[in-house]
């Protein structure tokens, strides 16, 4: 798209400030060289090269879906049949199962194949929206695996996607090594020429006891603090590990999971000015039944963020409009809470400022939708009322 282009006409979700549906009516917005550079009302909106009626549809910024495990081999579909019989994750996980089996699935699958399957559920989705997306690592588990994981994520951007990496190498124990902190101090030693060749944009681990021990996840962040990557973490999924407080000790961007968070975790995350990264489609398919401290952390003032967590095993969903109802009505969160969890919050917990809201300055990521409030995106499920979604000011086909 060459010169400007103005959108009006359309009731605007702006989420501008820190609460709020931030609405304008007969909004418009005005777009640069993948930048908005003016927000406000049609009446008083600065002339362009060119216009677009939006007829009154709902405009809210892009998705960010902030915590993925999209590109992987094989599927899961058949623990889903397993833990309809009674076993649980965690039982399928100690037998062999679970992230072990995706590990075995993935590392032998070719580049290409791994790409393709991936690309198909990045269009998922970005066909809801989504328009910055984090992909982590972590069915590889052996140096050149983890590596070919990343490329992938990386060519998903050419899709039209914002893509964050994530490596999440310290995910589970592979088979080839009998003793976790020997595997750590691998996990270490990898990581340097990730980074070095532009694959690793932040170091996740998943922090339980069918996992690894807050003292093993500290090596890890040791290791990202040395090149100065910023850390995030699953956290207190299953069980509190203390993790939080170890996570904002090294100032992570965001705690993920937290169904099992402590207060102590909680004012950690406060004075750290960590994320709380909340996944209602694995506390869903999984049945927890522990809820996130949700009130503890609105209270608290930690910003939520809500993710698809999309994976082949606790969180096979590719809707993040799908989340956003889940998060209200499972984790009793308000729809703008839920919206500015998928927005800016989203953005946040990947160390992002530059996205999230409709306000001059940001990036021209956004949605047009077929409806009447913001509050519909929640409200309803199995839907998909997206008409258009612009990624840096461009419309799809430009
Ligand atoms: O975020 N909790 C650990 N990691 C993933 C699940 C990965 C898997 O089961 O394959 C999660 O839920
Ligand atoms: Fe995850």
């Amino acid at each position: 798209m060459k010169g400007s282009r103005l959108w009006r006409g359309g009731l605007l979700a702006t989420l501008a400030g820190d609460s709020g549906w931030g609405l304008i009516e007969d909004g418009a917005l005005l777009v640069e060289d993948g930048v908005l550079r003016w927000v406000g009302t049609g009446a008083e909106a600065p002339a362009a090269d060119e216009v677009v009626e939006l007829r009154g549809a709902l405009v809210t910024p892009g998705l960010v879906d902030c915590h993925t495990h999209l590109v992987y081999g094989g599927s899961r579909a058949h623990e889903f049949e397993q833990r309809l019989h009674g076993a649980s994750y965690a039982d399928i996980a100690r037998a062999g199962g679970g992230i072990k089996s995706t590990v075995a699935a993935t590392r032998a699958a070719g580049e290409a194949d791994l790409l393709a399957s991936a690309r198909k559920r990045a269009q998922a989705l970005m066909a809801e929206g989504v328009t910055t997306l984090e992909v982590k690592s972590g069915y590889g588990l052996e140096a050149p695996t983890e590596a070919r994981m990343l490329r992938v994520a990386r060519q998903l951007a050419g899709l039209g996607v914002d893509v964050r990496t994530t490596y999440l190498a310290a995910h589970a124990l592979p088979p080839e090594f009998a003793d976790a902190d020997d595997y750590i101090a691998a996990v270490c030693l990898w990581l340097p020429d990730l980074f070095d060749a532009g694959l690793v944009d932040a170091v996740d681990a998943f922090c339980e006891n069918i996992a690894f021990s807050p003292a093993q996840v500290a090596r890890v962040f040791d290791a990202a603090r040395r090149l100065s990557l910023p850390v995030k973490l699953h956290a207190e999924q299953l069980s509190d590990q203390g993790g939080a407080q170890l996570a904002a000790g090294y100032r992570a961007l965001s705690c993920d999971h937290l169904e099992y968070l402590s207060p102590a975790g909680i004012q950690a995350m406060v004075e750290a000015g960590t994320v709380a990264v909340l996944l209602p489609g694995a506390y869903y398919a999984l049945r927890e039944t522990q809820l996130p401290p949700i009130a503890a952390l609105r209270e608290a003032g930690v910003p939520i963020a809500i993710a698809t967590d999309h994976n082949p095993g606790s969180s096979p969903t590719l809707s993040p409009l799908l989340m956003l109802n889940m998060a209200c009505v499972l984790f009793r969160l308000t729809p703008e809470e839920a919206l500015r969890g998928l927005t800016v919050n989203g953005a946040r917990a990947l160390g992002l400022r530059d996205r999230g809201q409709l306000v001059a300055g940001q990036r021209a990521d956004f949605c047009v939708w077929d409806s009447a409030h913001p509050r519909e995106l929640a409200a309803c499920f199995g839907h998909n009322p997206l008409t258009e979604r612009v990624f840096q000011g461009r419309r799809q086909g430009e």
